[in-house]
């Protein structure tokens, strides 16, 4: 019922050419795999490129890692919506655990972002997750809840189905650590919980939530295999081809 969702996050790394040669090398190697939507958030500066190669049919989604939230304006070094949809973007990543972090990006932001996001019929990827120490206080379930009800909170309920949402333990990203099959799951029912309190069960049975934090070929299959695990945002093992075709290749 929920097509599983892998998607590639590439932070602050690939050229321009260099993202192009990874994508040639990709699309082929993921374009027969039935049943699975693929997508790549390659930097702003590779959109374009990417963009104009996936345009030609490819069975791959151009994905951004951020967004302002408003068109246009007076804002030195920010990317509006409609630059994104320009270049062929269908699916933007918001609230990343190091935007919050590292930019101070809020969770009345994210929530800002993602409505624009949806007004423009582009997919958000809202991410939320707790840190080491907010797991270690007992708070993992209240900081996630949080971040989600935030976030959630200027959508109307009737697109709530289109919205991903993405559950990245802080403490699993870029760390080698991963949530533990049962971990993931634990928290990903709790979003689904939370998501059918704020628009319904209808709506939060079609909501896809991915898992993030360290996903490799060798674990996907355990988390895929979770009944509230759609898909994931994977870091690190998206960087290199090969190793992003084995994930999304996890039934096989
Ligand atoms: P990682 O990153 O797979 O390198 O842990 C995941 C993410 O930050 O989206």
């Amino acid at each position: 019922m929920r097509t599983p969702l892998i998607a590639g996050n590439w932070k602050m790394h690939k050229t321009a050419a260099e993202a192009v040669d990874l994508v040639r090398t990709l699309v082929p190697l993921v374009d027969a795999v039935e049943g699975v939507e693929v997508a790549v958030a390659p930097p702003f500066t590779a959109l374009q490129a990417v963009g104009r190669l996936l345009r030609a049919g490819a069975a791959v989604l151009l994905a951004a890692q951020n967004v302002h939230e408003e068109d246009h304006g007076a804002f030195t070094g920010e990317v509006s919506v409609p630059m994104l949809q320009d270049l062929g973007v269908s699916m933007v990543i918001l609230g990343h655990s190091e935007r919050r972090q590292l930019f101070g990006e809020t969770d009345q932001a994210v929530g800002r972002k993602a409505a624009r996001v949806l007004a423009a019929n582009l997919v958000p990827v809202i991410c939320v997750g707790e840190s080491l120490a907010q797991r270690g206080a007992g708070e993992a379930f209240a900081v996630v809840e949080r971040q989600l009800r935030a976030a959630l909170q200027p959508i109307d309920a009737s697109a709530l189905a289109l919205v991903v949402i993405a559950y990245e333990p802080v403490w699993a990203i870029g760390t080698g650590r991963t949530a533990s099959k049962e971990q993931a799951q634990e928290m990903h029912a709790h979003i689904r919980g939370l998501l059918a309190d704020i628009g319904g069960r209808k709506q939060a049975d079609q909501v896809r939530i991915l898992y993030g934090g360290s996903v490799n070929p060798a674990n996907i299959a355990e988390l895929m295999a979770q009944p509230d695990v759609d898909g994931a945002l994977v870091g690190g093992a998206s960087l290199d081809a090969e190793t992003f075709a084995s994930i999304v290749r996890f039934r096989v």
